[in-house]
This record gives structure tokens, sequence and C-alpha cells, in this order.
């Protein structure tokens, strides 16, 4: 039991923290919750592996703590522990190194099991030798789910860990971690976790995420709509029985995002800032956008944007030559399966000066679109929460969504658009609708953009509500 008023001591695990590596909006998440958790009073702490492509001296990274071992079923292998805060706030991030596993600059290359396994096992043993004994572990995603095995069975002989509660967070049920039992064997992992683990095995494979939700004290996912269609069989990726039986301690919070970087006030990558009082700046980043990727120039004309990983979740295969039929521009960003990539690549071909398709990575071109289109399309089969449609309401793009997860819940009709089915005419019949009131009653259409960007988007209020389930794992 934790007394009230003495501070909440959090130990966050996940495998990206924005800005020092971010691939999804994972990275978001876990770069901007804690410094909001920490604005609440919250001793809050991250440890992270540490990548190839972390900017040491960019990010003032310090190596305290050299050599550790960790042995593992066939070897000792070392780690180095480095430490900076995290970019604009004063919350420790500590960093495990070791270039068998995490030279990548990529998080996600080669054995994901395998590597975050060891990564969880580093954890273990860095905890006490920084001397932070977590009120709260709190676990992100699959990939570091197994952590919640790993301090069960260390309860068993170290006084260290035996308080720690723990919460898990799910930020998409579809990646699971599934691996052979064999795996496990990366970890020389003790007898009772092999036991405990053998339920799981039954079916020939062990999965992280099923691991966390069932031995996770709370669990929560990124928005009370997806909290709810994950025990469905649609959505449940295979999981919808394990959802059911451990609905009673399943949440829903929805994300928020940074909203000082997400500022078009103070955005410097866009050719010219704005606010809701100087909407009518908005248009001259289109123009310039649209002169930069080659299509028509035109003040006039809509222009929607798609910034996004191109993976299956995400719907890309909606857009095709159905929706073209429509007057309005496309512009899409991000990199992904080379399907969609080569699929809206020959879109553009086709479309020169209706469609651009930028495969690239590109942070500051995500801001000029966002700062350039009049809608933002985000048509996923599936979206736990989403973080681009909130993005985009910040810059005044009115969002068009699918009604699904975090969509749902942050779109209504006062702030854009939403469609049920998942099928291009669906989409294409919004649209439609959507370009009527662009084109016809400009009134409305500033109304949307006006409700929009005075929403609150804010880490806030989520960090409230994540306190609150800290609270009520401490007792308090
Ligand atoms: C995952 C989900 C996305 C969510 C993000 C952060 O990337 O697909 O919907 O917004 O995690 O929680």
């Amino acid at each position: 039991m934790k007394n009230k008023g003495e501070k909440l001591k959090i130990l966050m695990l996940a495998a990206e923290a924005a800005p020092l590596v971010k691939v999804g909006g994972l990275g978001d998440v876990v770069g901007s919750l804690p410094p909001a958790l920490a604005r609440l009073g919250c001793d809050v702490r991250i440890i992270i592996p540490k990548y190839g492509g972390i900017d040491e001296k960019k990010y003032k990274l310090k190596k305290f703590l050299s050599d550790i071992e960790i042995s593992t079923a066939d070897k000792i292998e070392k780690i180095n522990l480095w430490q900076a805060n995290l970019p604009g706030s004063k919350v420790p991030v500590y960093f495990i190194e070791n270039n068998n596993f995490f030279s990548s600059p990529d998080p996600y290359a080669g054995n994901n099991s395998e590597k975050f396994l060891f990564f969880l096992l580093a954890v273990m043993r860095v905890m006490p030798l920084i001397n932070f004994v977590p009120d709260i572990l709190h676990c992100h995603d699959f990939h570091v789910a197994m952590a919640i095995d790993l301090i069960k069975v260390e309860n068993q002989y170290n006084n260290f860990f035996k308080k720690i509660k723990t919460l898990y967070t799910i930020h998409n049920l579809n990646n699971q971690g599934q691996t052979g039992i064999e795996t496990l064997r990366t970890g020389n992992l003790n007898k009772n976790l092999l036991a405990s683990l053998s339920r799981d095995s039954d079916d020939g494979d062990i999965n992280f995420m099923v691991q966390g939700i069932i031995n996770a004290d709370l669990v929560n996912t990124v928005s009370p709509t997806y909290a709810k269609e994950i025990s469905t069989s649609i959505y449940g990726a295979g999981l919808e029985k394990v959802i059911r039986q451990n609905q009673y301690k399943i949440f829903g919070i929805l994300n928020g995002v940074d909203v000082n970087f997400f500022n078009p006030e103070k955005d410097k990558y866009i050719f010219k800032k704005y606010s809701a009082k100087t909407l009518k700046n908005k248009v001259l980043n289109k123009v310039v956008l649209q002169e930069k990727l080659g299509l028509e120039i035109n003040a006039k004309k809509a222009l929607a944007g798609v910034v996004t990983r191109f993976v299956w979740q995400k719907g890309l295969e909606l857009f095709n030559d159905d929706l073209m039929r429509l007057d309005c521009q496309f512009v899409f960003l991000g990199t992904g399966e080379k399907k969609y990539e080569e699929q809206l690549k020959n879109l553009a071909q086709k479309y020169p000066r209706q469609v651009s398709a930028q495969i690239t990575f590109d942070a500051a071109l995500a801001q000029e679109i966002y700062a350039a289109s009049d809608i933002f399309l985000v048509p996923s089969r599936f979206e736990p929460c989403g973080l681009t449609q909130m993005i985009a309401m910040r810059y005044g793009a009115v969002p068009i969504v699918r009604a699904t997860g975090g969509l749902a819940d942050t779109v209504d009709s006062k702030v854009g658009f939403k469609f049920k089915d998942f099928n291009t005419m669906a989409l294409q019949k919004t649209l439609g609708n959507a370009l009527k009131v662009f084109h016809n009653r400009p009134k409305e259409w500033e109304r949307l953009q006006l409700n929009g960007m005075k929403k609150d988007f804010s880490w806030n209020k989520p960090a409230k509500e994540y306190l609150k389930l800290f609270q009520k794992l401490v007792g308090i």
C-alpha cells in the first residue's frame, strides 16, 4: 500500500520512444506519456535498447555502467548501460547496449522474439543496479510483455521485485510475437517460468501478447472502442477468447498527441505558420506543396493527405481508379510493404497532376502535408487509436475516417466524416459528400476545421486516466 502524496514510481519498457527512436505511433506514445505523468508528480523512467540508429551526440547519451554480464543459454553476453533525458523533459531514459542484438538501426531487424527476450533479461539485471524499485512496471506491446513473466519468476528469490505491480498496454493486438518454445532458450530461463509457459505452448508456440494479457495485473488498449472491439472475432486477431476471459481487467484509454510539436502556429517545417485566427494562411502551404510535388497548382482544388505506414491494417487498397474520378488531389506519404508502394506509385504515374506518392519516411514532409491538406484520409481496417487524424485536426485538415477503434472515438460530425463499410464505394461516397461541403458551403467547412483545431488532444486527460489505473494498482 502506498501513501497518498508519495511519488509513484513507474518504469516503462518499450521497443520505441520518440524522438530517440520511432517507427510508428508506439514511439510517439512512449515519448509523450512519461513527461505528462511526470507533470502529474510521478517519477517515470524508461528503458529501451540502444539501437545502432540512436544519435548519441544529439541526445547526449552518457555511458555509466560497462560490461554487465547476462547469461543466456549458450554463453555470457555483456551489456553496457547508457543514460540520457528524454528530449525536452527530465524523464530519465536508460539504454541497453549489446552489439549482437541491437546494433541495427531498425528496431525490428532480425529475430524479434530472441532479441526482445534478451532485452528483458538485461532489464531484470539492470533494475537493481540503477536502484530504482518501481511501484509499477508498465510494458508496451508484445516486445516487452514477457517482462511480466520474468518479474514473477524473480519474485521467488529476489526481494527487489516483490512489490512491483504491472500494467500491460496493447497498442496493436495484431502483432503478437509468436515464437517457438526453443526461442526461450535465449534466456536460459528457469524451470518455474518454463512451467508457467507450458499452458501457452500447448498449441506449439509461445505468444508474447497472450503472456502479457494473462499475467499483467491490469491491461489497457489505446481507445475505448478498440477495447471493446477486440473481444469479437473480427477484431480479436485470434485472441478474442483470451480477451473475453480477461475483459474484467482490460480498460480503454485514448492516446493524446504532442500538442507542442504538432502545432501549426509554431511548426518550423511548414512554409507559412497559421492558427485558428489566421486560418486563411493555411492555403499557402497547399500551393507550395502542389508545386513541390508537381501537382496541378490550384488553390481551389481540394487536397487530401494520407500519412501512414503502408501495411495491411491501413486500408490502402481502397485507393483505386474509381476514387480518382472525384475532383480531389491525393498525397501519400509512407513506406512499408512493396505491393502498396507499387500500387500508389502506379496511381501517381497514371494521374501525375492529381496524385503524388512519396515513398519515404520523412517527418518534415509529414508536417508539410498536414499543413497543406484540406482533407485527411484514414480508411483503416482496424485502428487501435490512430494519431494522424488527431494531428490532422490540429492543422485544420478535416478527417475522413473509417468508424473503427480510436478513429470512431475521435471523429464525429462536428469535426469530420466517418464511413462504416470497408470498401472503396463507401469511402468514395463519404469523400464525395465532404467535397460538396468543401466547394459549396465554405462557412460550414470552416466550422469543421475550427472545431477540430479547438479539440483538446493533449496528454493531460489521458495521463490522468493512466494515473488512476496506477493508483488502483497500488491501492491508493
Ligand atoms: C499502433 C496502432 C495505432 C496507435 C499506436 C499508438 O501503432 O496501430 O492505432 O495509435 O499504436 O498507440
